[in-house]
């Protein structure tokens, strides 16, 4: 189980790291649970250090593909490792949609985090209307396969994939239980024809999308759901640490 903190474009110096340290309390009994919180980019460090000795995980929300050079406001792999990331997200909707970023974009961003030892959870989901036209597998497919084309994947632990569903992210709606556990087998199974049973088996399919602490057992609780990627119930330690809660006793 993995439940990780997508704080977004949210928090200050000051706060980043009083919210830091409350996660840290509230992962003291997250037993096999990890715990990852992935502030904005200017505040990695302070979090960084904050977390030193502790057992929650660095993450940061977006990268560049390139390894150095002229590419103004952008940061790369390699300072992200270098600044004691484990994880960072790749293609979150916000990114596609507000940025424009594309499958050809995620998919270079995946290949250039795996060569900098770092975990990218991938985001993929559909939009409102595509499900209502019945094709939120169609669309899923494509973005999970476009992000890991070409990828070289030795372990079950080296990419994080979260089902997010655009409707359900912060919007208050939820993805049932039901349309999350249907989504997340068709998930692993695609995996399964790229990559065998080993990596599928193994891999951490997250949901993401209005989680919190009234709906994360029902979620988490399903065969194929791996854990959360978190939102706004990530940005106060004591709600957060009710979903890790949640997580832990299932
Ligand atoms: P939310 O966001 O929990 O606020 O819906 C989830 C996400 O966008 O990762």
């Amino acid at each position: 189980m993995l439940i990780a903190g997508n704080w977004k474009m949210n928090t200050d110096v000051s706060s980043s790291v009083e919210l830091a340290r409350g996660v840290i309390q509230e992962s003291e009994h997250a037993g096999a649970v990890n715990v990852a919180v992935c502030p904005p980019a200017p505040l990695l460090s302070v979090v960084g250090e904050a977390l030193a000795g502790s057992h929650v995980r660095l993450g940061a929300q977006n990268m560049y593909w390139v390894d150095s050079g002229a590419f103004t406001g952008e940061i790369s792999a390699q300072m992200l490792s270098s600044l004691g990331c484990h994880y960072v997200i790749v293609g979150h909707s916000e990114r596609r949609q507000y940025f424009g970023e594309t499958d050809v974009e995620v998919n270079k961003k995946v290949r250039q985090s795996v060569k900098a030892g770092l975990v990218p959870i991938i985001c993929v989901g559909e939009r409102l209307n595509q499900r209502k036209a019945g094709k939120e597998q169609e669309v899923v497919a494509a973005q999970v396969q476009h992000a890991l084309e070409g990828m070289e994947v030795r372990a079950s632990d080296s990419f994080v994939i979260a089902y997010e569903p655009v409707w359900a992210i912060g919007t208050g709606e939820t993805a049932t239980p039901e349309q999350a556990q249907g989504m997340h087998k068709f998930i692993r199974t695609l995996v399964r024809q790229q990559f065998g049973n080993q990596i599928a088996d193994g891999l951490h399919i997250l949901y993401g999308g209005s989680m919190k602490p009234s709906n994360a057992e029902e979620l988490l609780i399903q065969n194929d759901v791996d854990g959360g990627l978190i939102g706004g119930a990530s940005l106060k330690a004591d709600i957060f640490g009710q979903i890790i809660q949640a997580a832990q006793k299932l």
